[in-house]
């Protein structure tokens, strides 16, 4: 019983130490120390690029980026504003690239006559770019050639 006890104190002393011991090392995010509500976070919201040409992909496999503004462009259940433009219907007409056959495919490699639900909601891997710094310095070079 009295073990017990001269553990448990010992314990609650160790736990104020380790954490006196963090806040002193001041954990800071990247927008600063400031609170979320605080008037000095308040930063525009970026601005989507306007429309250009396709931009040069950085690795084989990646998603391409949008080159243009998607604002207000829906994508739900019942409508993709996306496939107005790059459907095979479609695409001639709106000088759009056309989705590539990989997005018939559904997961057990059977090829749809419309985009496969996985890759039905488009934004979950195309994403629009807006003219900002980069946050943290990026050096990623992809590999030179797959096949040697
Ligand atoms: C009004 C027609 C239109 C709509 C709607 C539209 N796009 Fe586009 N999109 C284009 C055109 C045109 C291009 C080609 C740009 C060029 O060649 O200058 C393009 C290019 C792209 C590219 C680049 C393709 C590449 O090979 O680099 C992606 C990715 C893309 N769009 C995704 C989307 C997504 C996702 C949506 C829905 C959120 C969408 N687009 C909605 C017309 C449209
Ligand atoms: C699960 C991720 C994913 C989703 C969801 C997805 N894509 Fe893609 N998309 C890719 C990848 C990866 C590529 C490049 C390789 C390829 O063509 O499969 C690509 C390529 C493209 C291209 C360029 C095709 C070419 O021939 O260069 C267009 C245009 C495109 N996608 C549009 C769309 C549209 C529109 C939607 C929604 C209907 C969509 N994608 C949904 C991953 C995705």
């Amino acid at each position: 019983m009295k073990k017990s006890l001269v553990a448990g104190i010992i314990l609650t002393l160790g736990i104020l130490g380790f954490t006196s011991q963090v806040s002193a090392e001041q954990v800071q995010s990247l927008r600063g120390a400031n609170d979320l509500d605080t008037k000095s976070n308040q930063v525009a919201v970026k601005r989507n690029i306007p429309d250009r040409d396709p931009i040069a992909r950085d690795y084989v496999q990646q998603p391409p980026l949008i080159p243009h503004k998607i604002t207000g462009y829906k994508i739900n259940l019942k409508f993709n504003k996306c496939l107005t433009c790059h459907s095979w219907t479609n695409y001639k007409e709106a000088h759009a690239t056309k989705i590539s056959q990989t997005h018939f495919a559904n997961r057990d490699s059977n090829v749809m006559a419309n985009v496969a639900a996985r890759r039905y909601f488009c934004t979950q891997c195309h994403v629009p770019q807006a003219d900002a710094k980069p946050l943290v310095e990026n050096t990623f070079k992809p590999v030179s050639a797959i096949h040697k």
